[in-house]
């Protein structure tokens, strides 16, 4: 076996802050020991990691490479999209499978599996999406669990496609109550959403800004209150993903004080972007939809995400990496433009996989937000324990793999699809000074990137049977 020794550099936790030298055997952290304090020692490959930070390998466990959605497919393929996580320093993620509706969720899953199998860069898991909660779909729940898919997404949003009523929500909550699950929610009041959806189209508002204007705060706030009413009363842990409004975390804050298992996700674009974005000319707003929607900066919603974060009512930052072209996919050709004079038709989402490391730190860190060990809790541990990956993935400790990101605090680099690895024509970023460059990255003792290079192949990740929630109160 391989080994490699990564020397001098700092290496941070969610917990510590140490100056350290770290030992791979093979796939696996084997020793970490101050710096010189252990005499030379024979080894195959040296990194001088000298003046750098030594940081756990991202956890993103919110992708979705290949989706189709919105009468098209998200651009990045598994091989694609993980490739462009291992350039952006994130070395797990965690994607969705799919139940098409009128179908046995196994199949989705098969079909989902069967597009990853040797074609990632990374190690990957899933989670399920369930379209169509009923008997047959409550049982595959309890078999997907011992495949290590041990959450389960569901849809208060986009009434007749993925949209689940709360008699189906509260079922499927009951069944992970029992069976050691979680629901992850979109929580959307997509009723209500469709209704001011409909009134701005008759109105003549097609632009990208309605989008968010149709789906206001207290449509989050409110589907995310009812989820966590029914989570309770199952006695379910539940997940909200990608909360933007502050009024809805909120909601996440008043049951966490009342000592419920719910918890919250955000993703960079409710940290840095909003409504200035959706209002750019010429269409270029539609780079920015996705749902929940950017919002509006004078509400303060951006900087209550950060607070929440900081004070733990959100715990995750993933990406919701979904990305569709703009004007130039050779295959899937102007995906964005199919919203061109009416908002409703533009693809939901947008890239981020790659981008999510640099801007976290840099907003986290360099502009004085959150420590450089919660800048870790939030992109690795947490989400690692909250999916069941501890301390298998999420951070750097003896018998963890070795999945380490050499990361160069003092130099900046522009975000910039020139310089991006993702498979689509834009970054939501543009031109944004970040400090920190990915430098070296490590996955499973193997070295991905280093130099500008990648060096990993097509077949280098490997599927991630889960555990349950390591974070439950
Ligand atoms: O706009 C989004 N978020 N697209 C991806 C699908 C989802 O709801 O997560
Ligand atoms: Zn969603
Ligand atoms: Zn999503």
């Amino acid at each position: 076996m391989t080994t490699t020794l990564i020397q001098g550099g700092t290496v941070v936790t969610a917990t510590e802050t140490m100056q350290a030298d770290v030992l791979i055997d093979g796939e696996k952290v084997v020793a970490i020991y101050a710096s010189g304090a252990v005499g030379e020692i024979a080894v195959d490959t040296v990194i001088d990691a000298g003046g750098k930070l030594v940081l756990p390998g991202g956890v993103d466990v919110h992708t979705h490479m290949e989706l189709p959605f919105g009468g098209t497919s998200a651009s990045d393929t598994f091989e694609s999209g993980t490739r462009a996580a291992a350039w952006g320093g994130t070395t797990t993620i965690v994607d969705f499978a799919v139940q098409t509706i009128g179908e046995p969720m196994m199949a989705g899953y098969e079909q989902w599996m069967a597009k990853a199998d040797g074609n990632c860069a990374i190690d990957y898991g899933f989670h399920m999406i369930v379209s169509d909660v009923n008997e047959q779909t409550l049982k595959e729940m309890d078999v997907l669990m011992g495949e290590g898919v041990t959450s389960f997404k569901l849809f208060m949003a986009y009434p007749g496609v993925l949209y689940s009523n709360d008699g189906q929500i509260f079922q499927a909550m009951q069944k992970t109550a029992e069976n050691g699950g979680m629901i992850m929610m979109h929580a959307e009041n997509g009723i209500v959403i469709d209704v001011l959806r409909d009134q701005a189209l008759a109105r003549g508002e097609t632009d990208p800004i309605y989008h968010s204007t149709t789906r206001p705060p207290i449509t989050e706030a409110e589907a995310t209150h009812r989820a966590i009413a029914y989570a309770e009363l199952a006695g379910s842990p539940l997940y909200i993903v990608h909360m933007s409004a502050k009024e809805a975390v909120a909601e996440v804050a008043a049951a966490r004080d009342r000592g419920s298992n719910v918890f919250g996700e955000t993703c960079p674009q409710y940290l840095f972007l909003g409504w200035d974005n959706l209002q750019e000319p010429g269409f270029e707003g539609a780079k920015y939809v996705c749902s929940t929607p950017v919002r509006n900066w004078d509400e303060g919603h951006q900087e209550a995400m950060w607070k929440y974060l900081a004070t733990n009512d959100l715990q995750v930052v993933s990406t919701d990496h979904c990305p569709f072209c703009m004007n130039d996919h050779p295959v899937l050709g102007t995906q964005k433009r199919l919203g061109e004079g009416d908002f409703t038709a533009i693809p939901n989402g947008l890239p981020g996989v790659e981008e999510r490391m640099r801007l976290i730190y840099h907003g986290a860190v360099s502009e004085g937000r959150l420590s450089l060990n919660l800048f870790v809790e939030v992109t690795a541990t947490a989400p690692a324990k909250m999916f069941g990956l501890y301390p298998q993935k999420g951070t750097i400790a003896i018998g963890s793999d070795a999945d380490i990101v050499i990361f160069d605090p003092g130099v900046t680099t522009t975000m910039s699809v020139d310089t991006n690895h993702m498979d689509v024509d834009y970054s939501c970023y543009e031109g944004k000074e970040v400090e920190g460059k990915i430098e070296t990255v490590l996955a499973r003792g193997k070295v991905l990137i280093d130099n500008d290079q990648y060096l990993g192949a097509k077949g280098d990740g490997k599927y991630l049977a889960r555990g349950t929630n390591q974070y439950l109160i």
